[in-house]
């Protein structure tokens, strides 16, 4: 069984990024045959257009799966634009996706009416994200909710493919974790790197505990019940814990808990769980992460030039 997943190096990794994709992904790779982590450096594209800034993010993100624990000997790590494939297959993917599916992507809409430009990339931009998984042969892609309907759509277009030629792609599934599907950010949206409302993993302390400080709570007074449920300091704390200790701390909250006292608590817990993470980043040496993306970029192309020769048999092409 293969997974894969992929995170677009558009800013630092959050806590929405680690319990939506990272923390999932790790447990995948446990289960796997093979893993597959990337940087989707084209995807960015669509939204980013400063080559030091993508140059930097994408050097960082790699950092951060390495910390976060992908055992490189385990997970393949890799950069999408040193696999040509993925651009050769978007093109011929996008000659049997039909427009009316695209039409119907909510995250296209959502990311124009928040001012990005409508490229035509933005618009095939699930197309492309259909070619990531579709050639390596993906059977799970660990994701957040937002990105549900991509996979879908990834599972529709090869559907499409292997009906109009030959049944050349394994079928994707998305995975989404139920109780993590959407990590509130510190103002109650979607934590995400775009609305600059995130709690990031690596940053330095002092910008971590002021966006713990910062989240955005209803006008109870100090000592007044609180409704846990409605509450993003505790939507955010309870990841972290297990059943019993979420119903502890909920009761807490129900009790007076004071939203002060409640921040404080998920500030420490939140650097008690990212300490060794922090601590194993700061010890990575850029060789090594070179080495990995040789590594990674090498056994990825195999792969992806595997699947693009049975690709281009069953369409006709040399
Ligand atoms: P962002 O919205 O911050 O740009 P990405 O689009 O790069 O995040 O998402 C990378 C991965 O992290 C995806 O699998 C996505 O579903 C997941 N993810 C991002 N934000 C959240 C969130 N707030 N809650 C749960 N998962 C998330
Ligand atoms: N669109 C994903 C996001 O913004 C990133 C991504 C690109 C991806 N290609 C993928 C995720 C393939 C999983 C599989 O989060």
């Amino acid at each position: 069984m293969r997974v894969l997943s992929g995170i677009q190096p558009s800013g630092s990794l959050h806590l929405g990024n680690y319990f939506g994709s990272i923390r999932p992904n790790l447990e995948w790779l446990k289960k796997s045959d093979e893993s597959f982590f990337f940087i989707a450096d084209l995807h960015a594209l669509t939204t980013m257009q400063d080559a030091a800034k993508l140059k930097q993010a994408r050097e960082d993100i790699v950092l951060d799966y390495l910390a976060c624990g992908f055992d490189p000997d385990k997970a393949v790590i890799f950069e999408q634009s040193q696999i040509p494939e993925h651009t050769e297959l978007l093109w011929i993917l996008s000659t049997v996706t039909p427009m009316g599916l695209l039409e119907r992507a909510v995250s296209y809409k959502d990311k124009v009416q928040q001012g990005i430009a409508a490229s035509a990339g933005l618009f095939t931009y699930p197309v492309l994200m259909a070619a990531d998984i579709l050639l390596y042969q993906t059977n799970i892609v660990p994701v957040g909710r937002d990105q549900k309907q991509h996979v879908e759509i990834a599972r529709d277009i090869a559907t499409k493919f292997n009906r109009t030629f030959d049944e050349v792609f394994t079928l994707p599934e998305p995975f989404i974790r139920a109780e993590v599907s959407v990590v509130p950010g510190t103002d109650g949206r979607k934590m995400s790197k775009s609305y600059g409302n995130t709690i990031p993993l690596f940053a330095e302390e002092s910008v971590i505990k002021k966006a713990i400080m910062g989240i955005q709570t209803d006008s109870k007074g100090m000592n007044d019940p609180k409704d846990p449920d409605t509450c993003p300091i505790f939507q955010i704390h309870r990841l972290f814990l297990d059943k019993k200790e979420s119903e502890e701390m909920a009761g807490e909250y129900r009790n007076g808990l004071s939203y002060a006292d409640a921040k404080k608590r998920l500030f420490e817990q939140v650097m008690e769980v990212l300490k060794p993470l922090r601590v194993r980043r700061s010890a990575l040496k850029p060789k090594e992460v070179s080495q990995v993306l040789q590594q990674g970029n090498a056994r990825a192309r195999d792969l992806a030039e595997e699947t693009m020769q049975k690709v281009r048999k069953a369409v006709g092409l040399r």
